[in-house]
């Protein structure tokens, strides 16, 4: 199959493209190498990539229409799936046109390009945060989801909804999927584990919010990209509507679907578990819950489940400790 992947120099778009390369796969790693953390991470993912002969990479904004449409004319794709995206809760209170111009113009383009090009199955990733400060757990897909907290929440809501017109309109099957807290080796360095585990070897303090009594549903990223690799094969269509649970729209060849992993912790158990697995205690820095934090996430995997039969399994401990592992053979000690 030839893909076209957005995101594939970030966090999960890059261990995508690879599992999909090593599966015999072509992908075009769409990418604009944006400056919101270290491009030289960025360019060490997409070195990786490069070792494969099935991986053409693309340099290039998503509000960049020109830049889309030759990456469609160079990788000709079947499937898209759009990672590419201004990530990050906090930063979208310092910097909210990031997310306006990559999520929203960005995404916009994308659904014009799966038009144009007639995108076999367009999948793009949403996130957990929609949910806001929902306190009915777990959170099920057909929840009410229409009280962001955040303008990041909020650009993701819109991009679902964008989406949904579109395979309606132009009859694009389309997986929106909400992720959770996705963790694991070549990850963000603004994120939590990434953070903690760089402070404490290095004798910094860690920052922890909200008492630490805020939780989070951790998923590993090789549980992340397994569900994903399964629901590119479930292509929505009503052969495939799941009873009661489902949120296949009535109207358009589009479903949305938790990916995660159904085992929240909180954050004070989470630092414990970072602690164990590098051998060190953390010198805590304990301080209030931030603006636009959400007092919990935690997904219901029973969709994702009953569509591919798989549910995330690894479990935090053994996924921080793979972290840690590769932590201290590739990134060098400052
Ligand atoms: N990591 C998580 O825990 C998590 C949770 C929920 C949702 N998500 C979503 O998953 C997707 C991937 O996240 P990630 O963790 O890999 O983030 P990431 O920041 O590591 O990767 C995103 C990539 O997109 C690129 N990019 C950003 N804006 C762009 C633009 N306008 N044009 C071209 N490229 C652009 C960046 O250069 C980066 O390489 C995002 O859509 C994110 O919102 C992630």
């Amino acid at each position: 199959m030839r893909y076209l992947i957005t995101g594939t120099a970030g966090f999960i778009g890059f261990h995508l493209a690879k599992r999909l390369l090593d599966d015999g796969h072509f992908v075009t790693g769409f990418d604009g190498m944006t400056p919101y953390y270290d491009i030289r991470l960025k360019e060490r993912r997409h070195a990786i990539l490069a070792r494969s002969n099935g991986f053409k990479p693309v340099i290039g904004m998503l509000e960049d229409k020109a830049s889309l449409e030759k990456a469609a004319e160079i990788g000709e794709p079947d499937i898209i799936v759009h990672l590419a995206a201004q990530a990050g809760v906090r930063y979208s209170l310092e910097n909210p046109k990031a997310y306006v111009d990559s999520n929203l113009i960005g995404s916009w383009n994308i659904l014009e390009l799966a038009k144009t090009v007639g995108a076999k199955h367009l999948l793009l990733a949403s996130t957990s945060s929609i949910y806001g400060a929902s306190d009915k757990i777990p959170f099920a897909e057909t929840d009410r989801a229409d009280e962001p907290m955040t303008l990041y929440a909020a650009t993701k809501k819109s991009a679902e909804l964008m989406a949904h017109s579109y395979a309606h309109l132009y009859r694009i099957p389309t997986t929106a999927f909400r992720f959770f807290t996705v963790y694991g080796p070549w990850g963000r360095p603004d994120m939590a584990l990434f953070r903690f585990v760089d402070s404490i070897l290095n004798n910094r303090p860690i920052e922890i919010y909200g008492e630490g009594r805020m939780s989070r549903d951790f998923t590993y990223i090789d549980d992340l990209v397994e569900g994903i690799v399964r629901l590119i094969r479930v292509v929505p269509a009503e052969e495939n509507r799941v009873e009661e649970i489902d949120t296949l729209s009535r109207h358009a060849p589009f479903r949305i679907v938790n990916v995660g992993g159904g085992q929240p912790m909180e954050l004070m158990r989470f630092v414990e578990t970072v602690e164990a697995a590098i051998g060190r205690p953390a010198i805590r820095t304990m301080l209030p819950m931030q603006q636009g934090d959400v007092p919990r996430t935690f997904a219901a995997p029973d969709l994702l489940t009953a569509l591919t039969g798989f549910r995330p399994a690894i479990s935090v401990e053994e996924g921080v400790k793979r972290f840690v592992e590769w932590y201290r053979a590739e990134m060098p000690p400052v």
